[in-house]
């Protein structure tokens, strides 16, 4: 039996519901946003979270700031909306989707800056439900390509939740998990705890348990030896921000296991929509790090686990790469090597360079599967 994902973002009634993940995995329970304040902190304090989500929380969340502009200009609606873009897009610095959904947002704003307040209403709230819709669907798509990597009976591990939680969908790196399972086929997840804040154990854990599919969950000091006595056949994980060059920001701890399926010969890839690229950034060096409180990693667990004013450092994310990524899965297809020229070949349909489009176009066709 397939088991529907839940429903991580909702839009009801105008107003804006959420699950609350802190809460998981022992309560699932729902909470609204009804000021952007709201709509800010869930995202700051992970009540929503994973990159795609956090964006159509966002879109939802400059709706959520102009309730009470009944009587507003058309100018001064789209001036609530620019600082409703700026101030929500601070909650969270790593993960390009948030800039880039709010971007959408303002874009229609300026657009329709000299028709109706109403008409402007109308626009925002259809861009909104569309990038949500969009979302789902570009899940979907992911989980069908990625799902040709996996043969029945093969053994997945992934990192932190890039799950249906984390998105409008079925997830990003959990979707071809969920595609492979629906079509009858075996697959196993070994899910990474995730420390300091546990997406592995709390999320991944729930969601594919809750789905029927089969999960261990180990701490992330033992994917090494799991690796090692073969019970890894592949690694997925999802991504926060993609450098042209292929170089992926994910959660902490991310890179680590790159380096462990590398030097354990196991493939290691990343699914991620085109709206987790950032083609404007040459590498990783260029994609900001979230730095988070210490107390996420003094008293992770829910009481004090290291001495009082003990010196933490608390990077929410790393960057894995290009060279350690097999394989990039995106709703296009599948991204190999060399990932400056596919990378820009499949999301723009053009060649980065300068150089103009020639017979080449074809070999770089053969670059996507
Ligand atoms: O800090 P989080 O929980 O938002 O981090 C989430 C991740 O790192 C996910 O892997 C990523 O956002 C992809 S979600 C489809």
């Amino acid at each position: 039996m397939v088991v529907a994902p839940p429903d991580t973002i909702m839009w009801k009634n105008g107003r804006l519901k959420i699950i609350d993940q802190t809460k998981l995995p022992t309560k699932l329970s729902y909470i609204y946003c009804d000021t952007v304040e709201d709509v800010w902190h869930a995202i700051k304090q992970l009540k929503v979270r994973g990159a795609p989500a956090i964006g159509i929380a966002a879109a939802f969340g400059v709706l959520v700031a102009l309730r009470n502009s009944r009587g507003s200009t058309s100018e001064e609606l789209v001036g609530k909306v620019d600082k409703a873009a700026s101030y929500l897009a601070s909650a969270r610095p790593t993960a390009v989707n948030l800039a880039w959904a709010l971007e959408r947002m303002r874009a229609v704003a300026h657009r329709m800056k000299k028709q109706t307040p109403t008409n402007i209403m109308t626009a925002l709230k259809k861009e909104a439900l569309l990038i949500h819709e969009e979302d789902r669907l570009l899940c979907r798509k992911i989980g069908e390509h990625g799902a040709r990597l996996i043969r029945s009976g093969s053994t997945v591990l992934t990192h932190c939740n890039a799950g249906a939680l984390a998105t409008g969908g079925i997830g990003t790196a959990l979707a071809p998990v969920f595609v492979t399972h629906a079509r009858g086929k075996r697959v196993r997840v070994v899910a990474d705890e995730t420390r300091p804040l546990l997406q592995g154990a709390r999320l991944t854990a729930w969601e594919l348990k809750r789905a029927g599919i089969d999960v261990t969950l180990i701490c992330d000091n033992m994917a090494a030896q799991v690796m090692r006595e073969g019970k890894v056949d592949l690694v997925i994980t999802g991504a926060d921000r993609i450098a042209a060059n292929g170089d992926v920001a994910n959660k902490i701890g991310t890179y680590g296991v790159a380096v462990l399926a590398k030097a354990h010969g196991i493939p290691f890839y990343v699914a991620a929509p085109s709206s987790t690229f950032d083609l404007s950034i040459r590498s990783g060096k260029e994609i900001p790090i979230e730095q988070r409180h210490p107390d996420e990693v003094t008293e992770g667990l829910g009481r004090r686990t290291a001495p009082d004013r003990i010196a933490v450092y608390n990077p929410a994310f790393d960057v894995t790469p290009a060279r350690l990524v097999t394989a990039l899965i995106t709703e296009k297809g599948i991204i190999r090597p060399p990932y400056r020229r596919t990378i820009a070949a499949v999301l723009c349909g053009r060649p980065r360079s300068k150089k103009k489009a020639t017979s080449n176009d074809s070999r770089r066709r053969e670059k996507v599967s």
